[in-house]
């Protein structure tokens, strides 16, 4: 996809492994670092909408209104406190779910509806819902990347094949660019040999990529959406915040020359 901005997909069927957090981390991260980010709230439970400090009760245009061709993106686009750029989920995206199945180019949405701001951030982040439906789908067709956060822990890769086959199915029949960037270790006890055994095996087993630094597990990143924030903020120098600027900072080493400096650079809205 040739646009300025690298558009990541953070999935993984199985809730509770960081998607969110892990979206909201590094997206507060790549600001730090100077990068116009933009995230996307594509679950109906609208978590990240939520520990961004945004009421979905105050939320008028959100991604549903966006799927079901209502409004366009940059209608949506809220500021949280800390400046991140978000286009918000609210409940109504189960409703829109419902109605997108029988729609139109139901997977391809939000690919279309997100290149129109694909000149305005250098990152877009998504963050996917806990199943591997049409708005996991319509996430990895608007993605260049995927982003597999995941709990090392023995049982925690069951269902990672079940993943692989649908982005293997959407590179076939949509996004034939997608590319897995690879798996991110979340709530990391290095202090175990075996969180470290589970990594290599994933590796292993299925030729995924494990990004360094793995996320270490500490209560701080449960006490940071509590008031809107990321860990970025309230624990700043805290090891789990320094390993999201760390898993940033690949990111942007990644980024091809052009990218990395763009000649005209739009600024992001702010508060
Ligand atoms: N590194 C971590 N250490 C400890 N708890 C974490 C860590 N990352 C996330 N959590 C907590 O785990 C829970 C699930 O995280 P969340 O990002 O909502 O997962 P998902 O979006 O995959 O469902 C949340 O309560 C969150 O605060
Ligand atoms: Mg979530």
């Amino acid at each position: 996809m040739a646009c300025v901005s690298t558009t990541i997909a953070f999935a993984n069927q199985k809730g509770g492994v960081a998607k969110t957090t892990s979206v909201a981390s590094v997206g507060a991260a790549l600001i730090e670092a100077g990068q116009r980010v933009l995230l996307v709230d594509m679950d109906p439970q609208g978590s990240l909408t939520f520990s961004l400090g945004i009421d979905p009760e105050d939320v008028e245009t959100s991604i549903a209104e966006v799927l079901l061709g209502k409004a366009p993106v940059t209608d949506a686009i809220v500021i949280s406190d800390e400046g991140l750029n978000l286009v918000p989920a609210t409940i109504g995206l189960a409703a829109a779910e419902e109605s997108l199945v029988s729609m139109t180019g139901r997977e391809q949405r939000l690919r279309v509806s997100l290149a129109k701001v694909a000149d305005d951030y250098d990152w877009i982040l998504i963050d996917c819902p806990p199943a591997l439906g049409v708005l996991t789908v319509g996430s990895l067709s608007a993605a260049d990347e995927v982003i597999v956060p995941l709990q090392a822990e023995t049982l925690s890769h069951r269902g990672v094949g079940q993943l692989l086959d649908t982005i293997h199915d959407v590179r076939q029949f949509i996004n034939p660019d997608l590319e897995i960037r690879g798996v991110l270790a979340t709530m990391y006890d290095g202090r175990t040999a075996h969180a470290r055994a589970v990594l290599a095996a994933i590796e292993e087993t299925y030729g995924l990529t494990v990004l360094e630094p793995p996320i270490p597990k500490t209560i701080r990143f449960a006490e940071a959406p509590a008031i809107g924030r990321t860990i970025l903020s309230t624990a700043k120098s805290h090891k789990g915040a320094e390993a999201y600027r760390q898993i940033a900072q690949v990111l942007i080493a990644s980024l091809k020359p052009a990218k990395k400096n763009p000649a005209k650079r739009k600024p992001v809205k702010t508060k």
